[in-house]
């Protein structure tokens, strides 16, 4: 059956699950698959790491080389732009689609609105999405950008800049946690003029067989870093550690940051860029917004040389355009990162 590109939320609408959405024994599966706990680890004090308190830098480290996942709190952000943005992302989904059809990502488009099931290998992702590239600013392509609501690109600017200012000083504090000079890691992203800032809105509309299909199915980010912002109400995200699923809270103020496939190679894999996947809720629709800071294209990344020694010799190869790499395995079915290791 070809797959349907509809978006999902039209699906709903005529109230039967397609059958390539329902998971299939091609899905990723773990070993040991029972209902999922919570992620139990402490939140992480922004303020604290920006005036680098020697305990707020221990329990980052430890938080991103143990889960590669971490909850900010005291971030600055006032709660109303928090909110504010959620509102819009969902009044953007809430209009007809004819209104939202305006801003659909057509042939090869990666930004825009629509269905993200291009590529896919076993069951299709329950998620509609709207995809917007934030920086270099000068690369922006307004015609995908909503006019309604209204204040939609002022907002989606604001909190554009914002988190720009949280990930410097998040990436300090990474540098810094691990003893290296602390713009290291401005090697890998740390200027908007070059680097690229997506924005992706994720949609995730309830499904009455949430247990038989997947948001987002499992993966790694081929980010640096995503940072999220979370449905306020309505929980979803679920990480690997140990080879378990664990549920990521809501948090209602906290911004989730997620090590992407670029850091773990940076960081010669200090840190970890977790396999995490999206759930759906048989009775929400829940949204989410990923800011995914990816390296500029022309960079060449790889394991900073501070973090290869004799215990730790270099484990993944240097490149350009990890882009690539990432579209080309998706295919396989295998985590894109496994392609980099020298010893794969
Ligand atoms: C993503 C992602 C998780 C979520 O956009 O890459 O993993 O909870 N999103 O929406
Ligand atoms: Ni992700």
């Amino acid at each position: 059956m070809a797959p349907t590109l509809m978006p999902v939320q039209e699906i709903l609408q005529s109230g039967v699950v397609p059958k390539g959405y329902l998971l299939t024994k091609d899905d990723y599966q773990l070993g040991n698959d029972g209902p999922p706990s919570l992620m139990d680890t402490p939140t992480i004090d922004f303020s604290l790491l920006s005036s680098s308190s020697p305990d707020e830098l221990a329990k980052l480290r430890v938080a991103l080389t143990s889960w590669g996942c971490v909850q900010l709190v005291n971030h600055g952000m006032p709660l109303s732009l928090l909110d504010e943005v959620r509102e819009m992302s969902k009044q953007f989904f809430k209009q007809p689609l004819k209104e939202k059809e305006k801003y659909s990502s057509k042939g090869e488009d990666l930004e825009g609105y629509g269905n993200t099931n291009a590529v896919q290998r076993g069951s299709l992702n329950w998620n509609d999405k709207l995809h917007l590239q934030v920086y270099p600013e000068d690369k922006r392509q307004l015609q995908f950008w909503p006019e309604n609501p209204r204040h939609f690109r002022t907002t989606l600017h604001e909190y554009s800049k914002k988190n720009l200012m949280i990930l410097r000083t998040l990436l300090k504090a990474m540098a810094r946690s691990l003893n290296l000079e602390e713009e290291r890691f401005f090697e890998l992203w740390g200027d908007e003029n070059e680097d690229n800032t997506h924005a992706r809105f994720n949609f995730y509309p309830r499904c009455p067989m949430s247990d038989q299909v997947v948001g987002l199915k499992p993966h790694g980010d081929g980010t640096a870093i995503t940072m999220l912002l979370q449905d306020k109400e309505v929980e979803g995200l679920q990480v690997v550690k140990d080879d378990r699923w664990f549920r990521v809270p809501v948090i209602p103020h906290a911004l989730t940051i997620l090590v992407g496939d670029q850091m773990e190679i940076a960081s010669n894999g200090v840190f970890k860029s977790p396999t995490h996947k999206a759930v759906v809720n048989p009775q929400y629709d829940r949204m989410s917004l990923a800011m995914l800071f990816i390296p500029s294209l022309d960079k060449e990344i790889g394991p900073l040389e501070e973090l290869i020694n004799e215990e730790r010799p270099q484990l993944y190869k240097r490149l350009k355009d990890y882009g690539q790499v990432y579209t080309q395995s998706i295919p396989s079915g295998k985590r894109p990162i496994d392609m980099m290791k020298i010893n794969y």
